[in-house]
């Protein structure tokens, strides 16, 4: 089956589980879009069914008003029921790369705000270890970007500006990406809190300990649920 039929199929089976009338937290990403467009379909087909979103990138908000959902900065509200979004690599427990789309950090402030957080993934993403399957994106601001890459290097990561062809890439928050590739041996949980202090960094895309569920799609089209123990 090919993967935009899975993805298809998985994206119903989230979206005809997500309860109504609550908070809800919106993932960035080809997978979440697939499952947001599931709800809009939800909604079309049931017009009893509500959520109010908050978004995890601008590109996501559009989407989610062109189905007619109210949109809520993150700001604004003090908890967030339930958010789902994609992964680039999940881990036996659950602890994630995520970033690819370049979301991360709203990605992240949101995901550390739901009540329950669910991953919502085809199961090639899964791996044994992080960093085995894509590059750590890691978001840094603009001024000085080079001496924050050197630092990031020093950590036993290869950083790469994430380019356009317009010039470096720039996130929401008009911060740069460097896609850091693990050196042998490097774990990349065991060096996220170092991470994070140097200077220049502004957030980085191993998401640990915020996730409750997977639920995941295989080759043939069948869904199944991880729960983190
Ligand atoms: C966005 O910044 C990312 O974290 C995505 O959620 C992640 O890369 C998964 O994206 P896809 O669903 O497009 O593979």
């Amino acid at each position: 089956m090919d993967t935009a039929e899975r993805v298809r199929i998985l994206a119903e089976h989230v979206a005809s589980l997500i309860p109504s009338g609550q908070i809800i937290g919106l993932g960035t990403g080809s997978t979440a879009d697939a499952v947001l467009n599931a709800l809009g379909r939800r909604k079309q087909s049931d017009p009893t069914f509500t959520m109010t979103g908050v978004a995890t990138s601008i590109a996501t908000a559009d989407l989610a008003r062109s189905h007619g959902f109210a949109i809520r900065d993150l700001g604004e509200v003090d908890h967030i029921d339930l958010g789902y979004d994609g992964a680039d690599e999940i881990d036996p427990n659950l602890n994630l790369v995520k970033g690819r789309g370049g979301a991360l950090l709203y990605e992240k402030l949101v995901a550390e705000l739901c009540t329950d957080y669910w991953i919502v993934s085809t199961d090639e993403k899964l791996v044994a270890h992080l960093g085995t399957r894509l590059p750590l994106p890691i978001e840094v601001i603009p001024y000085g970007w080079q001496h924050t890459r050197d630092k990031v290097a020093a950590l036993g990561l290869v950083p790469t500006l994430r380019m356009t062809a317009n010039g470096p890439y720039r996130t929401d928050a008009g911060n740069h990406i460097l896609d850091c590739t693990p050196e042998p041996n490097v774990d990349l949980l065991k060096i996220a809190p170092a991470i994070k202090l140097i200077t220049g960094v502004v957030e980085h895309g191993i998401f640990q300990n915020l996730t409750h569920r997977a639920i995941l799609v295989d080759n043939e089209g069948s869904t199944r649920t991880i729960c983190r123990n």
